[in-house]
């Protein structure tokens, strides 16, 4: 059989390897009510208020999704205080991403980003054939003067994952307008914030502020992290309007589906469960990385919902040693990270039984 080969590029490409649904590993290991803490997900569940709406919503999944988002446009530009035409949706922010890779860039232009940033990078620059021009992170932080220096002619994106996955880690607000200042007009810069409203610091910068400069700026962000819709599969980009209507023409028809339409304009009003999120992530995070600390284990600052540990060895007996105890982290070898594990906060629960499960495993 001589079956069709895919461009060169594309046979070249490490498929994303996504972490397996707890009821897998569950049959899998024979062990019961175990945690996953391994995705960066909402412990909390969705908005209440997200998963009536989706369920009323159910009796018309006869029809098309609305192709345009028209009420949750109007919705999200208001809470934001944008133009609608500055907004465009995926399924998922990854396919917002995507759909930026496929609409400025093409074989042989460059994207740059960092050494540890979000791995869907690699994957939809190496997919049109593009080249991926890694920068390092020192201490695990984007080094955005480094990124700076490797602009070429045929650059076209900048990806900036503001925090980072897996690192958790944030570039602050004087190295970040620096780099706006510096960075030519012509080079979209992706600024990817999908753990926006988890950071808490003053220094942290919102992309949003910086659009009026002049720069090619898309701020991407989503609905699978605060507002704990992963599932529904729903992100989005704001950029200016010719940045958008470009995207537009590599956007498919019906990208964002009805349920995801509905249950985010729901979540957008449920304000008690963001809070409530943001609180008991807060207190997981302190308390997770307070214990660390007594067992003398480093980490990355982390202003996620996650936190990126560093066992100073090969963390693969580590990690499959927590799995017997139910607890499911996430190994992070694939982003070159080969003495980590990545560790989703979760609730208090969840969080003391990865603590428990981590001095068992470590003799702590
Ligand atoms: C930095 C970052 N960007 C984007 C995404 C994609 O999220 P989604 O496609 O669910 O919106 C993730 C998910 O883990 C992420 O960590």
């Amino acid at each position: 059989m001589t079956l069709i080969k895919p461009n060169k590029y594309v046979g070249d490409l490490i498929p994303y390897v996504p972490g397996k649904p707890v009821e897998e590993l569950e049959r899998e290991l024979g062990i019961k009510d175990a945690v996953k803490i391994a995705s960066n997900e909402n412990p909390l569940g969705p908005s209440p208020l997200a998963e009536n709406a989706v369920k009323e919503a159910t009796h018309s999944l006869n029809r098309y999704p609305d192709g345009d988002a028209f009420y949750l446009k109007e919705k999200l530009s208001k809470k934001l205080g944008i133009k609608p035409e500055t907004l465009i949706f995926g399924n998922g922010s990854n396919d917002v991403i995507d759909i930026a890779a496929r609409t400025f860039m093409k074989l042989g232009d460059e994207a740059i980003f960092g050494e540890y940033a979000f791995i869907v990078y690699p994957i939809v620059t190496q997919a049109v054939g593009a080249t991926s021009v890694i920068s390092p992170m020192p201490n695990h932080v984007h080094d955005l003067r480094d990124m700076h220096s490797r602009i070429t002619d045929k650059t076209k994106i900048i990806f900036i994952a503001n925090p980072n996955n897996p690192t958790g880690t944030v570039v602050k607000r004087d190295e970040f307008e620096w780099f706006i200042e510096n960075v030519p007009e012509d080079i979209l810069v992706l600024v990817d914030e999908a753990y926006f409203e988890y950071v808490d610091d003053k220094d942290y910068p919102n992309s949003l502020e910086y659009h009026n400069t002049g720069k090619s700026i898309l701020t991407v962000r989503t609905f699978s992290k605060i507002y704990g819709l992963a599932g529904l599969r729903l992100g989005y980009g704001i950029a200016h309007e010719d940045i958008i209507s470009n995207m537009q023409r590599v956007r498919h028809p019906f990208n964002s589906n009805s349920l995801s339409q509905v249950g985010a304009i729901a979540a957008l009003d449920d304000i008690e469960h963001i809070e409530r999120t943001k609180r008991v992530n807060s207190e997981g995070l302190t308390y997770v990385t307070h214990e660390l600390e007594k067992m003398g284990i480093r980490y990355a600052p982390s202003y996620t919902n996650f936190v990126l540990i560093d066992l100073e060895d090969d963390p693969m007996p580590i990690y499959n040693q927590l799995l017997r105890e139910g607890v499911i982290v996430r190994p992070v070898t694939g982003y070159g990270l080969k003495t980590h594990l990545r560790v989703t906060i979760g609730t208090p629960e969840e969080n003391d039984k990865f603590i428990n499960g981590i001095k068992k495993v470590l003799g702590k």
